[in-house]
């Protein structure tokens, strides 16, 4: 759409562009609007610790990670909680590649989590960190990886991507002698860019099938997953999507023999991020329509916030599809893996502003490197001056100090205002930053705990 539209902006004169540009516009503007009373409330959560960041700060040279114990603590129990009232009997696995930090992975394992695991390596921290069930997701295992898996096949569960790569997994597993269990992946309809992953819905009985050829298998699971939902209605669809191909397609022997299923994670944190009004389709729209009139974009939204549901909303909706659609066929375990929604709240970075060029251009002590891609460019988090805080933002570049133009925080920030010397933090980092993490020009900082 965004090509077509393109195509017709280049042959539009001037006033059919701005007559173009009006009605994009309106569609942008029936936008919901900033939320800004709730995200206040977020700010005020973290100046009410003011005093703990700032000791940190001046205790340590920035920039650093603020590894965050008590958001740890509260984003595992409330994962729980919700899943142990809404789908009791439920299977916690914590998929590490949203944070591989240690502590996190213990903490995880400390309250009853397993790991979700994508390669050998991960395999190998997770079971450094104390990790006493694992599931293994991911195309394209390598022959190593089906090697370690298989030898730690008291532990690891291993979900199938193909039928390629079930005959492989037999191969290995006979020549160890040893029998794996083992689930199979697969996407739907409903699955769009996840459908890299995994086989196709309509494959599952055959693949079911075919998995009796081979004797070191043992075939116990069905598992799906896509991230960045905002609430159930994904894992819902998929849910009875999964359902009408059991009931039409599989035995009632064959339902039996199917020990678990797993619906993965993709849990969007609550009240924590946004976007940026060019990140919509209408907002793309309107900046190519102005960069062919000439002109700079202005949106009457800075921003909007991401519209997730909290955590036992998508535990509500998810467990009613279960009892409606799986539980009158199937008597399995079912397994979730969270990722974000646990490590997102978990991490911080703490910066420093080395040099305030104007009031609007402020230059920070540290990178995107720290975060590992340009994701402020499209994400808005809150950017929050701890040494001069205050309740509303101001309009603010806030720069890294990477030689690149994308090095950039955000456009505002909670200050009165922004000095040299003054500490920034930038809250909620801890999903897919850490890990992603680069050796960029600068170093990946350190990280340091926060106790309260
Ligand atoms: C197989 C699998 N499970 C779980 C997750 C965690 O997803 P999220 O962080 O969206 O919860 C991912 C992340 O990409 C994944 O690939």
């Amino acid at each position: 759409m965004n090509n077509i539209s393109l195509q017709k902006i280049q042959l539009m004169d001037a006033s059919q562009l701005r007559r173009y540009r009006r009605i994009i516009d309106k569609l942008l503007s029936q936008k919901t609007p900033v939320l800004k009373g709730e995200l206040l409330s977020l700010v005020e959560q973290f100046l009410a610790r003011k005093a703990s960041f700032l000791a940190l700060a001046r205790k340590h040279t920035t920039p650093f990670y603020i590894l965050d114990k008590p958001a740890l603590e509260m984003g595992l129990k409330a994962f729980t909680a919700a899943f142990d009232q809404h789908l009791p009997g439920c299977e916690y696995y914590y998929a590490m590649k949203v944070n591989h930090h240690p502590y996190i992975i213990k903490r995880a394992v400390a309250h009853g989590f397993g790991i979700d695991i994508s390669s050998g390596r991960e395999l190998m921290i997770a079971l450094r960190c104390g990790a006493k069930k694992l599931v293994f997701s991911g195309p394209g295992k390598t022959l190593a990886e089906l090697e370690l898996a298989v030898s730690h096949s008291d532990k690891v569960i291993i979900n199938l991507d193909s039928f390629q790569e079930l005959a492989r997994l037999n191969q290995v597993a006979s020549k160890k002698r040893r029998s794996v269990r083992a689930g199979v992946r697969i996407f739907t309809r409903y699955h769009n860019v996840w459908n890299k992953f995994g086989i196709d819905l309509t494959e599952l009985p055959e693949f079911w099938r075919k998995s009796q050829e081979y004797p070191s298998i043992s075939l116990q699971g069905i598992q799906f997953h896509m991230s960045w939902n905002e609430n159930a209605r994904p894992y819902a669809l998929v849910i009875k999507e999964l359902a009408g191909c059991l009931v039409q397609k599989f035995t009632k022997a064959e339902l039996a023999t199917i020990k678990f299923i797993d619906f993965g994670g993709g849990f969007r944190p609550y009240l924590s991020e946004g976007y940026y009004p060019w990140g919509t389709l209408a907002g793309s729209l309107i900046k190519t329509v102005d960069d062919h009139l000439g002109q700079m974009s202005h949106f009457k939204d800075k921003y909007y916030i991401t519209a997730a549901v909290p955590i036992d909303r998508y535990a509500y909706g998810i467990g009613q599809a279960i009892k409606k659609y799986l539980q009158p066929l199937v008597n399995c375990v079912y397994y979730t893996e969270p990722g974000r929604i646990i490590a997102n709240g978990a991490m911080h970075v703490m910066l420093q502003v080395v040099d305030v060029k104007s009031p609007q251009k402020i230059i920070a002590d540290g990178g995107i490197n720290i975060v590992g891609w340009e994701r402020f460019l499209h994400d808005y988090f809150p950017l929050i001056n701890l040494t001069n805080p205050d309740r509303r933002e101001v309009s603010s570049c806030i720069y890294g100090s990477l030689c690149m133009p994308d090095d950039l925080w955000g456009y505002t920030c909670f200050a009165k205002k922004i000095k040299l010397g003054d500490y920034i933090l930038v809250p909620n980092q801890g999903g897919l930053t850490f890990s992603l993490a680069q050796n960029f020009i600068k170093p990946i900082p350190p990280v340091y705990f926060l106790n309260k």
